[in-house]
């Protein structure tokens, strides 16, 4: 099982990321949970303790490992040669936290990609890494990350099982599924699909609906606007240790079991 989550900023991605690898942790899998999100709060929904996440310091920016992995010294020579395909086989076992239910959480952190693409060395091990996680090994892994998915980069399309688009009612991140569908597209990731989250009222499930099938993704389910989220937030701990049976903490659950159907078909 190999997942990916995106969107736009605020939808609940790590939300959703965190529940689901804590949910397939407890279906007996070994998950590495990967934070590429340059927030990376994944910590949080995974119920990793505050004390241990203020000592994370993501892959990109531990300039050390950078230096060490890319063979360069110091940032002058970051203009010139380094290492196209750095090791990174050992990163998650060397550098992932250990977390609840068979799950660890390796944050690696995340790179701008413009238009032309970023060859700075730590966007290398970014890239080396990606490739790695989807193609090098047979690990499971749930990703969280922002609404760049270029950092899953090309030619990876066949080691995914799956990129999950969270979006809420609303035009902004609605607008975000369409432009991240198109994006994977491009980096041919195969299989999208849509997750509606923070839904209130019939006509916010309704705006999803319609919108999806618009735009052609398939929708795995839709969560709740629940306090328990919220609550887990405020007194920082993961929505799934407060309450497993909360309304979002069942939809989620719905929607893991949906996804392993779909991906194993
Ligand atoms: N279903 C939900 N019900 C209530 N609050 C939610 C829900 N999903 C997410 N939130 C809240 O919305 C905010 C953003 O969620 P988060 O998962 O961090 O989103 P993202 O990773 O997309 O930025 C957090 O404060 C979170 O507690
Ligand atoms: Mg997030």
């Amino acid at each position: 099982m190999k997942i990916a989550v995106a969107g736009k900023g605020g939808v609940g991605k790590t939300t959703v990321a965190g529940t689901i690898a804590r949910l397939l942790g407890r279906d007996g899998l070994k998950i590495l949970a990967v934070d590429a999100d340059p927030s990376y709060t994944l910590w949080s929904a995974l119920g990793i303790s505050a004390d241990v996440a203020s000592k994370i310091v993501p892959l990109t920016e531990n300039e050390s490992l950078v230096e060490e992995r890319l063979q360069i010294e110091g940032a002058e020579s970051y203009k010139g040669f380094f290492k196209l395909n750095p090791r990174v086989d050992d990163l998650a076992e060397k550098f992932a936290i250990p977390g609840p239910d068979n799950v660890s959480l390796l944050v690696a952190g995340t790179v701008e990609i413009g238009g032309s693409g970023c060859m700075c060395p730590s966007a290398t091990l970014l890239k080396s890494l990606m490739r790695h996680l989807i193609l090098g090994t047979d690990e499971a892994f749930v990703m969280d990350m922002d609404a760049g998915v270029e950092n899953l980069g090309r030619g990876t399309t066949k080691g995914m099982d799956a990129l999950l688009v969270v979006a809420e009612p609303g035009r902004r991140s609605l607008d975000i599924l369409g432009k991240i569908r198109t994006l994977a597209q491009d980096i041919n990731v195969g299989r999208v699909f849509a997750v509606g989250n923070k839904v209130v009222t019939p006509e916010d499930a309704e705006m999803i609906q319609e919108w999806v099938e618009k735009e052609g993704i398939p929708l795995l389910g839709i969560i709740p606007l629940d306090e328990t989220v919220k609550q887990a937030d405020r007194k920082g701990v993961a929505p799934i240790d407060l309450d497993a049976n909360s309304p979002s903490m069942l939809a989620i659950a719905e929607i893991k079991q949906r996804l392993i159907e779909e991906t194993s078909k």
